[in-house]
């Protein structure tokens, strides 16, 4: 009696799932029905976690001209006489001189040459490699004869000396100095160590070490593997300089590209956003120098092939601080920042500020075809407002894309009466953001299905999934997090007649100076790695094909039904389809996909990204836990038949015949 109530359980259970459950029967019709925008898939890059200095931006000195409102923050004197009462050793005296950007600077006494030491601490250390060379500069100027040399080493955390040079100063106005250190030792967190030869007084700044391996061997410029992550992304645009902080906690600390540009010393520091953002991970050394820029932002794309995109202050501070507002009858100078930019973009170098990008060394235009306006604002002013740049930027530069934005969030009030708004006023192309959980992602893969065709392209210009809630410090770049991504991206895609353009958002932390997260890719100051979100980015990007076909099962898109996500593109320079699917179940799922009319080759390629741990996540220590593995399938029959492993992501490229 028992034994067959066991044995009709068994069958009841085995009826529900997969020994008579129906395979998923897909249908691909290979017309094409939409192009695939070559700007789909792209890159958001901030400055948030140290993502350019301490980051992107190769720089290893922090605070190198003193500009900090601590004006000695990240220098050591440990034994100098701001230490101790008898004045004998020597210090650095921070010194303001004029009215331009870069008016400080160090006054060093040094009274005993054996005693006086100043030390740079790096942001979070300093990342030296071993056998690397280092460019070191700095500007002297001796007031007083005295000092003989200035000797610079690179130290670990045990005081060893791991590299060196000197330096002899002999301008009595300021000169640049250079020379080059070459690391004996592997180090992650070094520190620069200065020491002076004779007594007297001396005065520095821009006191700067680079490696001399930058991306694409530019003196003074990118940390390679950081942008080498990038540019493998094969990005179709570059969003720059962010995020909250174009916007600023006020108006005078907006983003201000104008300041950005020129030589690096002119360029005015600022505060970082998010130095005090979140009292639960305070930053109070994170500064914007600028050593990243508009121009290095513009030649960024530029190297990547990817569209720049701009994204510029419309004259409301962050609404989630201040929200100060500028009066209309008060907007022109920031119309004219925009109007400016598009000059200093594609400008002739004969004009103001097409002379200043050539004279950066790029008289070519960069040939800007999109400018954002505003990021999160939302309410009746940023529409007063918007429409006073639209007006201004059309009115010169008719082409010129405008992206418009819909404030924080990807429904509610205020995303309501944003739609109705940006539907008057005919908008172009709209970003639009969500930080939600994975279930989010995975129960609105169908977000863009019912969206108005006759209205504004899309922009999902910052997403990304979060484990715990929105900007918790507990998100993780988990599995389960990755997968829902790539789900909601087949919907993505699905939609490529509207959504034109997309992008993860934020894209770097570093391992030890992180405010927000997730994040697409993680470093310290000698690794870096990609998330199983990247790998996802990746994916798409790399496989976005040209043109759009329709991927259906009983003639209703791909978008959820028992868990399963698929999209499909065809990419016209090499005639293969390109099929995304995802199995979001916790077992195993059959597929069957026939193209109409035709049949597929009898060799596929696959790219399976998948895990069996839905909290997996990459590390420096295991960079590549979850990553794509490659292989090669067969197709029997012209019809795609196979088994979707639990949990997994799959990019098939076959050909038809
Ligand atoms: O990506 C981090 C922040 O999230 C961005 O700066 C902002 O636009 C959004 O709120």
């Amino acid at each position: 009696m028992r034994i067959t109530k066991y044995i009709i359980a068994a069958l009841i259970t085995s009826w529900g799932s997969s020994a008579f459950a129906q395979d998923a029967q897909w249908q691909l019709d290979t017309k094409p029905v939409a192009k695939i925008q070559p700007t789909m898939y792209g890159i958001f890059f901030e400055d948030i976690n140290f993502a350019a200095d301490g980051g992107i931006y190769a720089e290893l000195v922090k605070n190198r001209s003193f500009e900090f409102d601590e004006p000695m923050m990240g220098w050591l004197e440990p034994n100098s006489d701001r230490h101790s009462m008898n004045e004998k050793s020597g210090i650095a005296k921070v010194i303001k001189e004029g009215d331009e950007p870069n008016n400080h600077f160090a006054r060093i006494v040094v009274k005993d040459a054996d005693g006086y030491k100043l030390i740079n601490e790096g942001f979070r250390g300093m990342g030296i490699k071993e056998g690397a060379a280092y460019n070191l500069s700095l500007w002297a100027k001796a007031t007083q004869s005295g000092i003989s040399k200035i000797n610079i080493s690179l130290i670990d955390d045990k005081n060893n000396e791991i590299g060196n040079a000197s330096i002899t100063p002999d301008g009595k106005s300021w000169e640049v100095y250079k020379a080059s250190i070459t690391a004996t030792a592997t180090v992650p967190k070094a520190k620069m160590l200065v020491t002076f030869e004779g007594k007297g007084e001396i005065d520095l700044d821009m006191i700067s070490l680079f490696p001399k391996d930058t991306w694409k061997g530019r003196e003074m410029g990118l940390r390679k593997d950081l942008v080498q992550l990038l540019a493998d992304l094969d990005p179709g645009f570059l969003r720059f300089p962010g995020g909250c902080i174009v916007e600023g906690r006020t108006l005078a600390k907006r983003y201000q590209w104008k300041k950005t540009v020129g030589h690096v010393a002119d360029r005015k520091m600022i505060v970082n956003r998010w130095n005090t953002e979140f009292s639960h991970r305070p930053t109070p050394d994170y500064y914007q120098t600028f050593g990243v820029g508009f121009f290095e932002y513009f030649q960024l794309a530029e190297d990547m092939g990817a569209e720049p995109l701009p994204i510029l202050s419309c004259g409301i501070a962050c609404q989630f601080n201040t929200g100060e507002l500028v009066p209309l009858e008060e907007l022109d100078p920031y119309v004219d920042d925009a109007l400016d930019l598009i000059e200093f973009a594609n400008g002739d170098v004969s004009t103001t500020w097409g002379k200043v990008r050539s004279d950066m060394g790029h008289p070519e235009p960069f040939d800007l075809k999109y400018i954002g306006v505003g990021n999160e604002q939302w309410g009746p002013q940023y529409f007063e407002r918007l429409k006073v740049f639209i007006k201004a930027i059309k009115s010169q530069y008719p082409d010129m894309i405008i992206v418009s934005g819909t404030g924080p969030f990807p429904e509610g009030e205020q995303f309501d009466y944003a739609e109705k708004e940006l539907k008057k006023i005919n908008a172009e192309i709209v970003d639009e953001h969500y930080y939600k959980d994975p279930q989010w992602f995975l129960e609105n893969a169908d977000r863009y299905d019912s969206y108005d065709r006759d209205s504004y392209k899309i922009f999902a210009g910052e997403y990304a999934a979060q484990s715990v809630a929105i900007a918790s410090p507990e998100n993780k770049n988990s599995w389960q997090c990755a997968l829902s991504e790539a789900a909601y991206m087949t919907g993505l895609e699905r939609n490529a007649d509207v959504v034109y353009m997309t992008s993860y958002a934020p894209l770097f932390a570093h391992v030890d100076a992180w405010q927000w997260t997730p994040d697409l890719i993680w470093f310290d100051n000698v690794k870096s790695y990609g998330t199983p979100n990247y790998y996802v980015q990746k994916l798409f990007s790399t496989n976005s094909g040209t043109d759009l076909l329709s991927l259906t099962g009983n003639n209703e898109p791909v978008k959820g039904q028992d868990k399963l996500y698929a999209s499909a593109v065809i990419d016209d320079k090499t005639g293969e389809v390109i099929i995304k699917m995802v199995n979001a179940n916790a077992s195993a799922k059959e597929i069957t996909l026939a193209p109409k009319g035709k049949k597929f080759a009898s060799k596929a390629t696959q790219q399976l990204l998948k895990s069996d741990d839905m909290n997996a996540v990459n590390s420096l220590e295991a960079p590549k836990k979850v990553s794509p593995q490659s292989s090669e399938i067969k197709i029997k029959g012209g019809t795609l038949k196979m088994t979707l492993e639990p949990n997994a992501f799959y990019v098939l490229r076959a050909k038809l015949k």
